[in-house]
Order: structure tokens, then C-alpha cells, then sequence
């Protein structure tokens, strides 16, 4: 197996054998749920910086390096240096000097973390990065439909409905990135001004008409409008919310005319009232909550690769090699 990334920007920069490696690594983890793990020779430091607002992400990553029994550093953005101009790359350099060894990072500059991978200052987790890619979250959602279906095998020849900001969403770059590599078919649905501009990929459909999308779905994924990010979108198209909601939300009375109700994913934050509606969320159709579950120890993984990269250690939990199936 090649070396894990040093800076995980994109899906891009993990091949399959990588990804089934984290989804065995992530599956482990979960078996293991709250025992003791221990997963390193050496006790790492990870920093979290998030330089744009979280909940989920952060916290996630926060739980899962506690979890693996490394040591956490919380960067404040606002107390910190980055505040009397120093730049990220001098920041992540001092931190290296100090003895952190990897850094999550969540900006709202696309594509920020690029310029790094020649030389990386530090080992970078991508938490997210403007619209470009958020590739820890499309993991965990394929691990979550992994665990849905029963096996990642299973996923072959699903559909997923993604519905709503697509152009504006980093989640929906990478799962575009990642999904048709196991076999599944995606098809976006959303307004012009939310799809993509660039021609999509071979497995990559549009329809615009949700009815027609849905009853296609056996998964369905939502998305929230990107409002913070529109600014920097040219699309001049005049918008309605209220349009919005009658032709791209689902509710729990759209589901439930479908012949087969299809499991109802997002990856927050959710805009109840918008996207999806307050009965559906409260469904047993709503996934939402599972993806929060499955964050951590897709999380846990993620660092684990990463930080164990070319070591003996990597795919070892508590001093066994883990048992090599995606599935
Ligand atoms: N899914 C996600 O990235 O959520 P947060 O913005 O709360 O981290």
C-alpha cells in the first residue's frame, strides 16, 4: 500500500486501497466503541484549527483524538498570531516546532492547503475547505451507507439523490469523487444557479424534477443552501425561497407517496423548514444522527492513518492487525 497523504486535501489523494483500509480501520474502531485503544508507539499531538464556524467536525475530531489517546491542541484563530498578520504556513511551521504532528483544518479558502503538499510544514487534515472538498465528511457518510446496506459490496449499482446547494458544497465534491468508486450512481438535483457548471463524470446524472429523481433513489442525500458562500458565486438567477422549499424540500408527505422510502441523509447543518421538514427529521427515515455517530470513528481512522504513515503500526489497533474487508 502507498503512503497515506501527508495533506489530505481530496478524496483524490487516497486510492481504494487506502479507503477500504480506513473503512476496515473505522469499522474496527466502532466494535471497539468506548474500550481503552491504543494505536501508537508514540503519544501524537493533533491541533484542530478551525478558522470557519463547526459543530460537528470539530467536535468529532476533537472526541476521536481523545479517543485514540492522543493529545489535543485547540487552536484559537482569534487569540492567536494569525491575528497580527502571520501567515497559516508560518503558524503550522511553529506548530511542527513545538511537536504537533498533524493539524485538522477547516478555512473558508478553497483550495488553501494546496500550496503545502511540495512541503508540508505539518501533516493536514482537510476539515473542510470553502467549496472545494470536505473529505473526512464523505468518508464517514460511505462508511454510514456501508453500514445501511450491510456491506460495502452492497453499494453497487445504488442510487443516491443529492438534493439542493450542490455547486456551493464542499461535501458534494467530494462524494462525487468518492462514491463511483464503488460501483454507486449519483444523480444531482437542485436549481441552475446550485449545480455544478463543469460536465459531470460517467455515472453522474441531473434532473432537475425531484418527484422523478426521488422515485429513482434508494438513498437520498440534502444538502443546505451555501447562503455564506454566494457571494462568490456569479449566478445573477433571481431566487425564491418559498419556490425553493415547494420544488427541492422534501417532507415527510413527499416520502411517504414513494412506493419505496428511501433512507433520508444530511450532513448538517440542517435548515429545518428548508431542505427537510420537522416530521421527517424526526423519522425513523433520517440518518443524520448515524453520520454523527460514524464521524468518530471515521475520524478515529483518518488520524490513525495518517499519523501512523509508514510505520509498522498502521492497521494495527491495540497491538492486533485488524482483519483487511471493507465490508
Ligand atoms: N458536516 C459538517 O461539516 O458540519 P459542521 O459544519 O457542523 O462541522
Amino acid at each position: 500500500m502507498s503512503s497515506f497523504p501527508s495533506v489530505l486535501e481530496s478524496i483524490d489523494d487516497l486510492n481504494k486501497n487506502q479507503i477500504d483500509l480506513l473503512i476496515s480501520l473505522a469499522h474496527r474502531y466502532k466494535e471497539l466503541n468506548n474500550s481503552p485503544v491504543n494505536s501508537f508507539e508514540k503519544t501524537p499531538i493533533v491541533a484542530t484549527n478551525f478558522l470557519e464556524n463547526s459543530t460537528r467536525t470539530k467536535h468529532s475530531f476533537a472526541i476521536a483524538i481523545q479517543k485514540l489517546g492522543a493529545i489535543h491542541l485547540e487552536f484559537n484563530a482569534e487569540t492567536s498570531s494569525l491575528k497580527k498578520g502571520e501567515s497559516l504556513e508560518e503558524t503550522l511551521l511553529t506548530l511542527h516546532y513545538q511537536g504537533v504532528d498533524a493539524c485538522v483544518i477547516r478555512t473558508n479558502i478553497s483550495h488553501q492547503f494546496h500550496e503545502f503538499k511540495k512541503s508540508p510544514p505539518i501533516k493536514i487534515i482537510n476539515g473542510g475547505d470553502g467549496t472545494n472538498e470536505h473529505p473526512t465528511q464523505a468518508l464517514l457518510d460511505l462508511f454510514t451507507f456501508k453500514n445501511y446496506f450491510d456491506g460495502v459490496d452492497k453499494l453497487k449499482g445504488k442510487t443516491i439523490t443529492i438534493i439542493g446547494d450542490i455547486r456551493h458544497s464542499r461535501v458534494s465534491h467530494s462524494l462525487m469523487k468518492l462514491l463511483p468508486q464503488y460501483g454507486m450512481k449519483i444523480i444531482l438535483c437542485g436549481p441552475n444557479n446550485f449545480l455544478p457548471e463543469e460536465k459531470q463524470a460517467e455515472g453522474i446524472v441531473i434532473n432537475q424534477n425531484r418527484d422523478e429523481a426521488l422515485k429513482d433513489s434508494d438513498l437520498v442525500y440534502m444538502l443546505r443552501i451555501q447562503n455564506e458562500r454566494h457571494s462568490q458565486s456569479n449566478s445573477k438567477e433571481p431566487f425564491s425561497l418559498s419556490d425553493y422549499i415547494s420544488n427541492y424540500g422534501v417532507h415527510i408527505d413527499t416520502i411517504k407517496k414513494l412506493k419505496i422510502t428511501p433512507p433520508i441523509f444530511h450532513p448538517g447543518p440542517c435548515n429545518i423548514g428548508v431542505e427537510l421538514d420537522q416530521a421527517l427529521v424526526k423519522s425513523n427515515l433520517y440518518m443524520g444522527y448515524e453520520q454523527v455517530v460514524n464521524s468518530i470513528p471515521m475520524r478515529m481512522a483518518i488520524l490513525h492513518a495518517i499519523l501512523n504513515n509508514n510505520d509498522h503500526n498502521i492497521g494495527k489497533i491495540n497491538g492486533e492487525k485488524i482483519k483487511f474487508s471493507a465490508n
